[in-house]
């Protein structure tokens, strides 16, 4: 565990702990983080440790460094949850906050949950109420032990506040928010020059390539399945850009598809900024991601989400539609790309399910509400 020092007021005991340990964390609890100030006590558990996945969206969402940094790195799911767990049980005995806030459905996040219950501080979620129904989602596991603990549970749409009133969380402990995620993007999103620069280099023309993403389990652990999906992609009738994900390297290589990946755009990951800039000048985005099925239906742009569940209903048939890896992939590209101009313009005046960029103040209201209370 990183030194912890007084300097900062956010350190000290009555802070309200926010626990990332993900990109997608730090992007989600970005805006949260700055309407807290220097209340905040920031904890980066270390889950993604490489600067690729961390340190660059630290910087470019301004947030600086974390107030704690632990160091539970990539290693089993069992471990990195027991790990962090008991880094973060210590670090609250210590400092005690006076609620812990998590986000989303990471190992980070369950273990900030499960050391915030242990401790007997409360707990808040910050996008509760997702659900896939797919029990063969680590992250369905997470999130719905999450949502059980948790004091407040932040549901960004009315569709993830009925799935907790359908499980018997009380609405006395929900609040309907919005995604945080909307609160960032614009901001983050660069402009038309930029975006221009960021074409340029990847060698690429505005609306004519596809951004894919891939680093689920359920695509990329399976050498069948992954080789599926690189072949669809390679078919596809566009250049593919595909920033690639550590987990996704790692598997590729020591499937021997190596070979496959050299008929797409294969780039390092990127940034925020790059990949928000790309993925707003595709043409079509093919992604196995949860958030980007959100940034979607603000960037506007058209997203083939590739898996067997999504917990994101409210996208589907506007800005995201649903396939199983194999030809579908290719078939949904096709019939989208055979008017794609009219598919951008009639998404740009399709509004994004997920708020209106109030989100972070919603959640701070609430938890503000919630550490007051007698
Ligand atoms: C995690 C989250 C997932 C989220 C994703 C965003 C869980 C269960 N999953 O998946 O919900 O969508 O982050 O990226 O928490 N690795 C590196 N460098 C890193 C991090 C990971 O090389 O900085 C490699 C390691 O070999 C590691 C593997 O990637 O074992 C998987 O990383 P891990 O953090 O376990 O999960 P993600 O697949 O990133």
């Amino acid at each position: 565990m990183g030194p912890v020092s007084d300097d900062n007021p956010g350190r000290r005991s009555g802070a309200v702990a926010v626990v990332y340990g993900t990109r997608p964390e730090i992007v989600k609890l970005a805006g949260v983080l700055r309407e807290l100030g220097g209340r905040a006590c920031a904890v980066h558990t270390g889950q993604h440790y490489s600067a690729a996945l961390s340190d660059v969206f630290l910087t470019q969402l301004r947030l600086g460094a974390p107030d704690v940094r632990l160091d539970i790195g990539g290693t089993s799911r069992g471990r990195q949850i027991g790990e962090a767990t008991v880094a973060l049980d210590r670090l609250f005995a210590d400092r005690r906050p006076a609620a812990v806030v998590v986000q989303g459905d990471t190992n980070t996040a369950l273990a900030g949950a499960l050391a915030a219950n242990a401790s007997g501080i409360p707990l808040v979620h910050v996008e509760a109420g997702l659900r896939s129904f797919d029990r063969a989602m680590p992250e369905e596991h997470n999130r719905v032990v999450i949502d059980h603990l948790a004091d407040l549970c932040c549901a960004p749409t009315e569709t993830s506040r009925a799935n907790l009133l359908a499980e018997g969380i009380p609405a006395e402990r929900i609040a309907t928010t919005g995604n945080t995620v909307v609160d960032v993007v614009p901001e983050i999103v660069p402009d038309d020059d930029e975006r221009r620069a960021l074409l340029a280099s990847h060698g690429v023309d505005e609306d004519a390539f596809v951004l894919a993403t891939f680093h689920r389990p359920e695509n990329v652990d399976d050498p069948d399945v992954l080789a599926t999906i690189l072949d669809e992609l390679a078919r596809l009738p566009m250049p593919v850009v595909l920033p690639l994900h550590p987990r996704t390297a790692t598997r590729a290589t020591s499937f021997g598809l190596d070979d496959r990946l050299r008929r797409l755009r294969v780039v390092e990951p990127l940034g925020y900024r790059e990949f928000l800039g790309l993925a707003a000048s595709s043409g079509i985005l093919v992604s196995d991601s949860g958030g980007l099925q959100e940034e979607a239906s603000v960037i506007k742009r058209p997203l083939v989400v590739v898996r067997n569940s999504t917990e994101r209903p409210e996208v589907q048939g506007t800005f995201a539609r649903l396939v199983a890896p194999g030809p579908a992939i290719g078939e949904t590209v096709a019939d989208w790309s055979s008017d794609l101009d009219a598919l951008h313009a009639r998404l740009a005046q399709t509004p994004s399910p997920y708020g209106d960029g109030d989100a972070s103040k919603r959640c701070v209201a609430a938890i503000d509400e919630l550490v007051t209370r007698p």
